[in-house]
């Protein structure tokens, strides 16, 4: 088919996207606590791969094993992953899809299952007692650091041959946090006012260009807004996108929210928007001033709402998440011009905390059937998989408690 989803985009002279959807990062969660690759997520990206996504986003690669997200994840501290980063790659972008490594550290919204001694910009502890502790702030010689960590996991996903990779600069993690004013009380050079605050995200960026090759595409993922009073607004979001291009990101993808306001997965939402997807009307604000190309990611279930939103001229790449947990072939069928909408997996029991550890789990289910040869398992049981990761991280808080 020829339409607005089918069509090529260009992001630098060796990476171009088939098509205009996107696989939005989802954290796998599938290594060992050391962070090391295995045959699973090659095997998870071989199926998603198969199912003919012009970008396939990773699940965040965290830069420090301090700053995970959760116990699971891959962590680049040195190269003894490099030889499975290849096999990642070439599994991945056998079928033409183009693979992106995102790069995190969680900051302060480092869980105690992983550390009791989190790091961030301020000593502004993430609000939900128990599960974070308050954040040591970072110092200058660390900081600088943390970047060079952010360059030499671009210039490992470079050498072991992925199209590029993604900041991870929203959802409140490392560097949402020294964007936000609620976050960053810092008095230095780091922190203050907004060319101070951003000064971090884009010494990353230079970095990681330094790091890799200007034919490699340097993308991020930025919060539109906090949504919280007095934090990252959606004006500053707009200076920061315009700063980033002028360092010469190749994409920008736009998400919003935290822990503490979950925007991301529609928390933020104005009941009387009409527009499925929840960043639409912010990526229209920045499109006006913004030239790069944007990718929005949040509550695209339809292909008429894709279409739609690929006719404002604001959103170059269409981003799914959920959707890719549930059928790893919805790249294909919305290419192919099916109209039936995209499933989700989400359940809503009431409590907070409880919903969120239940539904990042289910779709971690998915993920791991995926990863071991199986196919996804819509009724997959919720309760099951809760209970079973439950056991895990309360192994992990007390192995860390008392080490
Ligand atoms: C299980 C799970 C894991 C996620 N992990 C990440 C992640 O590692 N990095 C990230 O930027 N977003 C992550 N997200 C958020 C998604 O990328 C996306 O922004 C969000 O799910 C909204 O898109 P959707 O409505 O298409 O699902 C995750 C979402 C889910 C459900």
């Amino acid at each position: 088919m020829t339409d607005a989803l089918n069509e090529p985009l260009t992001l630098t002279e060796d990476v171009t996207l088939p098509n205009r959807i996107g696989k939005a990062a989802m954290s796998e969660n599938l290594c060992d606590t050391e962070g090391t690759i295995d045959g699973k997520l090659v095997k998870l990206y071989e199926r998603w791969g198969r199912g003919g996504a012009g970008m396939l986003i990773t699940g965040n690669v965290i830069v420090h094993r301090d700053g995970r997200t959760e116990p699971h994840n891959v962590v680049l501290d040195g190269d003894r992953n490099l030889p499975m980063l290849k096999r990642w790659a070439e599994a991945a972008q056998a079928d033409g899809s183009k693979l992106f490594m995102q790069i995190n550290h969680a900051g302060r919204q480092t869980m105690r299952a992983v550390t009791w001694e989190p790091v961030a910009p301020s000593a502004v502890a993430v609000k939900r007692p128990g599960v974070f502790s308050v954040p040591r702030p970072l110092e200058d010689a660390e900081i600088e650091d943390l970047i060079e960590r952010y360059a030499f996991a671009a210039s490992q996903a470079y050498a072991a041959g992925f199209a590029g990779a993604q900041i991870h600069g929203a959802h409140g993690y490392l560097v949402s946090q020294f964007l936000s004013p609620l976050t960053n009380l810092r008095t230095d050079r780091w922190g203050g006012s907004l060319d101070n605050r951003m000064r971090f995200v884009l010494e990353i960026a230079r970095a990681m260009r330094k790091a890799t090759s200007p034919t490699f595409a340097i993308t991020a993922k930025l919060n539109s807004a906090d949504f919280q009073r007095g934090g990252f607004s959606s004006e500053d979001s707009v200076l920061v996108a315009q700063a980033l291009e002028a360092e010469g990101l190749n994409l920008l993808e736009i998400s919003g929210g935290s822990y503490e306001k979950p925007a991301m997965m529609g928390a933020a939402r104005e009941s009387t928007r009409k527009r499925e997807a929840y960043f639409l009307d912010y990526a229209e604000k920045m499109r006006e001033t913004v030239k790069m190309p944007l990718m929005v990611t949040g509550g695209f279930r339809t292909r008429a709402g894709m279409l739609e939103a690929r006719e404002t001229g604001a959103v170059d790449v269409v981003g799914i998440a959920r959707p890719f947990a549930v059928d790893p072939d919805i790249a294909r069928r919305l290419l192919d011009g099916d109209e039936t909408p995209l499933q989700q997996g989400d359940t809503k029991v009431g409590v907070r905390l409880f919903d969120d550890l239940l539904n990042l789990w289910w779709y971690q289910g998915q993920m791991e059937r995926m990863a071991s040869g199986q196919e996804p398992l819509p009724d997959l049981g919720k309760f099951g998989m809760l209970a079973r990761n439950l056991g895990g991280v309360t192994k992990h808080v007390l192995a860390r408690r008392f080490s």
